[in-house]
């Protein structure tokens, strides 16, 4: 029966089936049951609320043709007994039944640890043909004590997030202790972990397992540069580890720049539940009565056709939705960090200003040592924090420099670092109280550095301050790299009351800041720098158009890199820069950093001619195939983990162009591309010409630009890019045959 009812306040439609016989284990039990589909196109999460009005997860997996049927999907399994009734719990409340990692752990206004959370009502918002929130009210019997869960879908591209919020109106503070964004619930023979590891230049290190009983937590502690060591992406394979084009896979991650948690917990009967949100470390949250405390979103996609299909899905999304100007354009350009580090000065930027406009890029991007003059910032141990023009090195400012830029017709973009201070600076001596740190312990450093006390609208106010003043003075400034080299120790704020906040408040505070920057310049390019990847999410990238994967810029190492943030983020998003590091030759480094936002950051004046030719044309196919590069669908035909050929293709919407980017990654036994390989994404039913493009000067390709193959042969035999020892990196285009 499908009644409309008014619940939660408003008037929506839900499946109420009243006393539907409903299969306990051992018991059957008459009851009057809630059922709340969160569907998207191909999924659904089921959460059903019994005649004791639990809210449970009874369903999450590929949708359902009959959505009556959810409800009889817990009478199909015969499962060990659930001794507290909530095990599945859609958000599992602490200190009444539960006996497993709780959502939510809390001590009330009278010192009682005890929370019970019941169905109270629900509702749908559409927001638009594609996006819905569907919002559960839970109350607890006792205490006037709530929370509500909120489920955004996106429904042609799979994807949901989670958040909640937990308000009471008790008669004093209620404490927090743990307070998840999201409780999930997974039914399945066996559960294959996908996690990553890191550190600095070599981030993104995959690892695989099998989860066992009890608790696998992947969290961070880190604070500002959370991610350095864990990132907050998982996957998570049912049954067996998903392949690139097969399996049931879920994607996960925490939209959240700081410290997160997420536990990983199998239960006594086998089933997984994933507990997410921020983390509580260090971090219980004093709530006054009638505040709203609102957690981060926790999103998630599943597939049931493998990764690939999970990471377009995801990257789809994030070009719609989240990823700021997903559906713009890029800028190339030429950075100067590797090339001078601190050591410049006006004369030098001006020749690098010009080696802008010989190589193509569109902008010139000024990077650290820019600034301080009582203590200038010549090295990493000085001057951070103190954002005026060092005299020596920029006697006429930044402003004769975007001058000089738009003389040579190129754009001009400089580095920041707004969140962090060296004790050898003006701003520590003028605000020491704006500093993270412990009053009564020695000063510990990560990069000679110190972090600001973001919880402190003083500070905020300062943030802003330095690159609302840059844009003042520099209307024409086309590019920010906001970066953020360290972690914070000695967690202390002089600014809090309660210390306990400083974690969470730290990002909010840097939200804040952020939302202020794009208010007033929505649509300013920016990069997401954290000494490499340290610091990437969903919740940043929402002010970011684009982040800084790894300061590892071997382009052998660089494809491992990219091809695991691949899964999670969309090429465009990813700065890629050409560098001097490794043993490569130009053209393989250049192919690398092509396959996502092309920089370079070498010494353009110091490349010989034909080097220089090659970069000047790449720069210019480049320009012609990035739109399939930032708009394209994404797919991994051969995988350099266990290839010797790493090879991966974009292919634009309507299918008439690709571009195939393919490497010798491993030479053992000359085996380079001894198989064809498959292509995928095309029209089988349409023919192509295959081409290989950007080929080093006086090269001549070995593949036959002028045959013509179909889709269906291309994506069944597949096209061999002739891989080998002689031609270590091959970029082919694949085009409709005219
Ligand atoms: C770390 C970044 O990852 C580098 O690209 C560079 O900007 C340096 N910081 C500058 O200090």
């Amino acid at each position: 029966m499908n009644l409309s009812v008014h619940t939660h306040g408003r008037s929506t439609s839900v499946f109420i089936f009243f006393l539907c016989l409903y299969l306990l284990p051992g018991n059957w039990v008459n009851a009057q049951m809630v059922s709340i589909p969160i569907e998207t196109q191909n999924t659904a999460m089921v959460l059903e609320a019994n005649g004791n009005k639990d809210l449970k997860v009874i369903y999450f997996g590929k949708k359902l043709t009959d959505a009556n049927e959810y409800k009889m999907v817990p009478g199909v399994y015969r499962q060990s007994e659930d001794y507290t009734g909530i095990a599945n719990s859609a958000y599992t409340p602490s200190g009444s039944r539960n006996l497993f990692e709780p959502a939510i752990t809390v001590t009330h206004a009278d010192g009682n640890n005890s929370l019970d959370l019941r169905y109270a009502g629900n509702k749908v918002e559409k927001l638009n043909d594609d996006v819905s929130i569907t919002s559960v009210l839970l109350k607890d019997p006792v205490y006037d004590f709530e929370v509500t869960l909120f489920y955004k879908t996106y429904y042609k591209e799979d994807v949901v997030e989670q958040w909640s919020e937990i308000k009471h109106k008790e008669k004093g503070n209620v404490i927090l202790y743990k307070y998840a964004s999201a409780n999930v619930y997974l039914q399945s023979k066996s559960f294959w972990l996908r996690q990553y590891h890191g550190d600095w230049a070599k981030e993104m290190q995959p690892e695989e397992s099998k989860l066992t009983h009890g608790i696998k937590t992947l969290d961070t502690k880190l604070g500002t540069r959370a991610d350095l060591f864990q990132p907050p992406v998982f996957m998570i394979s049912l049954d067996k580890p998903a392949t690139e084009d097969a399996g049931e896979v879920l994607y996960g991650s925490m939209e959240w720049s700081g410290n997160f948690r997420i536990d990983l917990e199998l239960d006594n009967k086998d089933n997984l539940r994933i507990i997410a949100g921020m983390n509580n470390y260090a971090s219980p949250y004093t709530l006054k009565p009638n505040e709203v405390f609102t957690t981060p979103k926790f999103l998630y996609t599943l597939s049931n056709s493998g990764m690939g299909e999970a990471s377009r899905k995801l990257q789809r999304w994030a070009r719609d939705y989240k990823l700021l100007d997903g559906k713009g354009t890029r800028l190339t350009l030429l950075n100067n960090w590797e090339s001078t580090f601190f050591d410049f000065n006006e004369s030098k930027l001006k020749d690098l200003l010009s080696d802008t406009r010989k190589l193509g890029v569109d902008l010139f991007l000024l990077d650290d040592g820019w600034f301080g003059n009582k203590y200038p910032r010549n090295g990493d141990h000085a001057g951070l924090g103190d954002w005026q023009e060092n005299k020596q090195k920029l006697p006429n400012g930044t402003t004769s420099l975007v001058k000089d830029a738009q003389k040579e017709g190129v754009k001009f973009g400089i580095w920041v670092e707004p969140e962090m201070v060296n004790p050898k600076s003006e701003l520590y001596e003028k605000h020491p109280d704006w500093v993270i740190k412990q009053p009564k312990r020695d000063e510990y450093y990560f990069r000679n550095q110190l972090v600001l006390d973001l919880s402190n609208s003083d500070v905020q106010n300062f943030v802003y301050g330095i690159i609302d003043s840059l844009f003042i003075k520099n209307p024409g400034l086309a590019y920010i790299k906001w970066d953020c080299n360290a972690v914070i120790y000695n967690a202390y704020s002089a600014h809090l009351k309660n210390q306990s906040h400083l974690y969470i408040d730290y990002v909010r505070g840097l939200y804040k800041v952020l939302e202020r920057v794009r208010a007033k310049y929505p649509t300013v390019p920016m990069m997401l720098c954290s000494g490499g990847g340290g610091r990437v999410d969903y919740a940043a990238l929402q002010y970011f158009t684009e982040f800084w994967p790894s300061d590892n810029t071997d382009p052998l190492e660089r494809i491992y890199i990219q091809w695991e943030y691949s899964y999670f983020y969309p090429a465009m998003a990813s700065a890629n820069h050409v560098t001097n590091w490794g043993k490569q030759p130009i053209k393989f480094r250049t192919d690398v950093a092509m396959m996502g936002k092309l920089g370079f950051d070498i010494p353009v004046s110091k490349l010989d001619e034909k080097d220089l030719s090659f970069c000047q044309n790449a720069v210019r196919t480049y320009d012609s195939i990035k739109s399939i590069i930032y708009q394209g669908d994404q797919f991994r035909l051969s995988n350099p983990w266990n290839n010797p050929v790493a090879s991966i293709m974009y292919v634009n919407e309507d299918k008439t162009s690709a571009v195939v980017f393919n490497y010798l990654v491993n030479d053992r036994f000359a085996q380079g591309s001894k198989l064809p390989i498959r292509l995928k994404g095309l029209d089988a039913s349409k023919k192509y010409r295959v081409k290989e493009i950007n080929l080093y000067p006086g090269e001549r390709s070995t593949i036959d630009a002028d045959r013509e193959y179909t889709g269906n042969f291309l994506m069944t035999v597949g096209m061999n890019p002739d891989v080998n020892a002689r031609r270590t990196s091959v970029i082919l285009s694949v085009d409709l045959a005219k």
